[in-house]
């Protein structure tokens, strides 16, 4: 169950919506115990399967002591917003305030193929945003809006990471400490 490098922005499989899961077998749960791993290494709050170049319907969280996982997800919003910081693992270092549903219900399977459902407010209901956005090959750049996203964008190209991406594919050493002690990336 090795550690994967994380994909940075700049890597196609970060846009690319990825496809359902069909078979809940070994390599399925091989993929969540990866991906569990390589989340609790970086440190991160929640990883997608796109973030360690696998386009499946798959993502792991580790919010409030409470580590699991989701596939195939479906999500139902409120209408109530919250805002707040957020960052992502494939944008090293850097936070922004994001608009998100303050709770959701995710509708969805386990790694055994049983049906689940999960109700969340706050920081993980904006992890299963997030993540599921990951799952539609959306980032969290692309829910600010356009005068938040021109500074971002600005930031992100001025980063020490931006561009190695595409040199390099993966950048597993480019980890930048300190990490930020306000929240950990999703
Ligand atoms: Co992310």
């Amino acid at each position: 169950m090795p550690i994967q490098p994380i994909r940075l922005f700049g890597d196609p499989v970060l846009v690319t919506p990825a496809a359902e899961v069909v078979d809940f077998d070994k390599e399925l749960r091989r993929l969540v115990a990866d991906l569990t791993e390589t989340m609790i290494d970086a440190p991160g709050a929640g990883l997608a399967a796109p973030q360690i170049g696998v386009p499946l319907r798959v993502f792991v969280w580790d919010i409030d002591d409470n580590l699991g996982h989701l596939i195939n997800p479906s999500l139902d919003l409120s209408d109530e917003l919250q805002d707040g910081e957020e960052g992502c693992l494939s944008f090293p270092d850097l936070r922004y305030d994001t608009p998100r549903a303050f709770s959701v219900v995710a509708k969805g399977w386990n790694m055994h193929g049983e049906p689940v459902v999960l109700e969340g407010s706050e920081l993980m209901a904006r992890a299963l945003q997030h993540e599921t956005d990951h799952l539609d090959g959306i980032l969290f750049i692309d829910r600010l809006d356009s005068a938040s996203r021109k500074l971002a964008m600005k930031e992100i190209r001025e980063s020490e990471w931006f561009g190695l991406a595409k040199e390099y594919g993966t950048t597993p050493e480019i980890r930048i400490s300190p990490h930020n002690p306000f929240g950990k990336s999703l």
